[in-house]
């Protein structure tokens, strides 16, 4: 009876998400970004930061979602049951984001300070007012080819962006910055210059993975606090991707994404694209790659 009453819920989920219209893309300044956003670009560009609201920032599929947790985690001073009051949207109003009934705007300027704040925005479309302000911002980056294959399937199982068509099709839209929030190149050599001039933390996804101990250290500090070692652990422990994945709070789950066809908690390694990419996309991505990275100092690793 109860698992007739499961596959129910589950039909009726897969016809909600069927049904559901696909977002579109458009442009801000030449940068490619849902529509939504788009529309209501001039009230996001207006936005008036307060000097203690904290910035995430990030190229989408980076590692943001673990991040934020790791930060509010790190406010709390590791209490669990605070950190699970709410989906993280909730928690930390995501910018730019409009969907039906949510605007992080309005989530936003509706919150008490201090604030934390998600944006996926290229460093030159932050609102003025966040530099003026001189908040502090953590930015967290992943090497370009997880990013792509994690992004590719996050559009297929995520109604809000653009059917990302067949991989093939999509390694090509990627490599050109056509997909929303831009080009990955732009984005994090963007951020790392920036990062010279103003407060920045940047992160790795790649260094996170490997010692996530050491990194959530580092964010602690950055952020002022100073926990203890048995706080930290249990901050590692509920940050891992197990734990994230079993978390509603954080997993993600709601009617715009189809889990059955992705989840969003997918796999969470470094390397997976050597599962996804062919030996001659492999051969063309390494030539775009060394091209377009020649004038900046970032270096990831692709493979542990
Ligand atoms: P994969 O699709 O490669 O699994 P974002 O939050 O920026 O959208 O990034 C999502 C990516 O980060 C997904 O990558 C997801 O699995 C991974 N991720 C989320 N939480 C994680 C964690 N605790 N540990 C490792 N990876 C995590």
């Amino acid at each position: 009876m109860e698992r007739m009453a499961k596959d129910k819920v589950e039909e009726t989920g897969e016809l909600e998400w069927a049904l559901l219209p696909r977002g579109e893309i458009s442009q801000v300044e030449g940068i490619f970004l849902e529509k939504n956003t788009c529309n209501i670009w001039d009230k996001i560009w207006n936005f008036q930061a307060k000097p203690d609201d904290l910035v995430i920032a990030s190229y989408p599929k980076a590692g943001t979602t673990w991040t934020q947790e790791i930060v509010d985690l790190i406010q709390n001073n590791g209490d669990i049951e605070k950190s699970r009051q709410a989906p993280i949207p909730l928690r930390q109003p995501f910018l730019e984001l409009v969907i039906t009934t949510y605007s992080g705007i309005n989530q936003a300027n509706a919150m008490p300070s201090p604030r934390t704040l998600k944006t996926h925005l290229p460093v030159q479309l932050l609102p003025p007012s966040f530099w003026e302000k001189n908040c502090k911002i953590i930015y967290v980056a992943r090497n370009a080819k997880d990013t792509m294959v994690s992004y590719y399937h996050f559009q297929r199982m995520n109604k809000t962006l653009p059917d990302p068509g067949s991989w093939d099709e999509y390694f090509e839209t990627f490599l050109a910055g056509k997909v929303a929030w831009g080009s990955w190149y732009d984005h994090v050599k963007g951020w790392w210059r920036k990062k010279d001039s103003h407060p920045i933390l940047y992160l790795f996804y790649e260094e996170m993975i490997t010692d996530p101990k050491r990194e959530i250290r580092k964010v602690m500090e950055f952020l002022g606090k100073d926990l203890t070692e048995e706080v930290l652990d249990k901050i590692v422990y509920n940050t891992s991707f197990d734990v994230m994945k079993n978390n509603p709070m954080t997993n993600y789950t709601n009617v715009r994404m189809n889990h059955n066809i992705s989840p969003f908690m997918r796999k969470g390694v470094i390397g997976d694209w050597k599962n996804q990419f062919s030996e001659t996309q492999n051969k063309q991505f390494n030539e775009d790659y060394e091209k377009n990275m020649a004038d900046t100092s970032l270096l990831f690793r692709m493979e542990l």
